[in-house]
């Protein structure tokens, strides 16, 4: 049908007609200057591609595993709070899509729905994104997130303190909707949430989890934990030191700290300084096919997507997200094939011309 949206970016640009505008700029919006978000764009655009041709690409494969869990192609649901701003259906529309797509969702400890809703509603694989806000919170959280069936717990590690996004604040943009991992426990917005918009939170500032209580997260679960949000490689050694299974290699989209580098550049010092001891994901800035593609080629397992989920949830709910992973999908295959490659799994360097001063940032002990 003519007018279909044909890439991610008539996604977005239909969202941002469909929402009211605050919460249009709470999708949107990257910390103070936006400068990391827009950095996470630009610093995909400075890798280029190094295509091989006249090879057979007949026998193309795509799909790979996360921990073991099957994908039926490298790109996976990042955790993202409130889908219920873009659609009323929330994160149970956005597991089924990505159930659709064969493909991992990681739900977010601020989800609309709560995490046994999503267990229900899901058919792909479920992580479970955790918020450290207090060992009691934090206890209760994981337990139900292994008893309801999630596969791994994801700690994002990236926001010590709330980041609000000069946008919001000038909208006095409040999220209201219900958090639905805490319904009915009769706590404070303020004890449970706090990321970016919750006043009076202070929470994680009471009681922080350091590097030095990993074993007691650990020691509350048989579940693999990944590191959300690491950005450099003297914190991604350590957590491959201390055995954690993933890193998500994240700037949160550019929502939390700003003025870092783009989330692709620090792969090379973060793939180099953990050696093979951890798998490698990154998120931000994603947005084609060939961005997963020249990810994977730097040594990342899987990638994955943020504020589209929203672009697809405003757009055509579940179909609308379902479509933004096909879409993906599709573009993957075709650069795969266009560059000669036949298995996701053998991409290498060879494939990118990575400009000469990344992955040269100077590492300390
Ligand atoms: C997020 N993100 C996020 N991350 C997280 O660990 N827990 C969370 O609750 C949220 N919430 C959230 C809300 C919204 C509206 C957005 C857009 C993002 C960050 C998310 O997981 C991911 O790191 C970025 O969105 C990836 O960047 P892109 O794809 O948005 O550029």
């Amino acid at each position: 049908m003519a007018n279909e949206p044909i890439n991610l970016y008539d996604y977005e640009a239909r969202a941002q007609l469909a929402l009211p505008h605050d919460t249009w700029d709470f999708i949107d919006a990257g910390a103070m200057d936006e400068f990391t978000t827009k950095r996470n764009r630009s610093a995909f655009d400075q890798l280029t591609l190094r295509p091989r041709f006249m090879r057979s690409v007949e026998e193309r494969k795509i799909s790979t595993t996360m921990l073991g869990e099957d994908l039926s192609f490298p790109v996976f649901v990042c955790p993202a709070g409130s889908h219920g701003v873009a659609h009323p259906d929330a994160e149970v529309a956005t597991a089924r899509a990505a159930g659709r797509s064969n493909t991992l969702m990681m739900l977010s400890t601020a989800s609309n729905c709560s995490m046994e809703e999503v267990a229900e509603a899901a058919t792909g694989p479920l992580w479970f994104q955790l918020y450290h806000r207090g060992a009691a919170l934090t206890e209760m959280l994981v337990h139900r997130a292994e008893e309801a069936g999630f596969k791994a717990i994801v700690l994002t590690v990236d926001t010590p303190v709330p980041s609000p996004k000069e946008r919001d604040l000038r909208n006095q943009f409040e999220r209201k909707l219900e958090l639905g991992n805490f319904r009915d426990l009769g706590l404070a917005r303020n004890e449970i949430s706090g990321t970016d918009d919750t006043p009076g939170w202070d929470v994680s500032r009471a009681d922080p989890l350091t590097w030095k209580d990993l074993e007691w997260l650990r020691g509350l679960t048989s579940l693999p934990l990944v590191l959300k949000g690491v950005r450099i490689a003297e914190d991604a050694k350590i957590a491959a030191d201390m055995g954690v299974e993933g890193i998500l290699v994240s700037t949160h989209g550019g929502r939390q700290l700003d003025q870092t580098m783009g989330a692709i550049e620090m792969i090379p010092e973060i793939v180099d300084a953990v050696k093979g001891h951890c798998e490698v994901y990154l998120d931000s800035g994603v947005r084609r096919g060939s961005d997963v593609l020249k990810a994977l080629s730097m040594g990342v397992k899987a990638v994955g997507i943020g504020r589209p989920l929203f672009w697809g949830l405003a757009t055509d709910g579940e179909d609308g997200v379902h479509n933004i992973l096909e879409l993906l999908r599709e573009e993957v295959g075709r650069v795969m094939d266009f560059c000669g490659q036949s298995d996701v799994a053998n991409l290498d360097s060879g494939l990118l011309n990575i400009p000469n001063n990344w992955g040269r940032g100077t590492v300390s002990a």
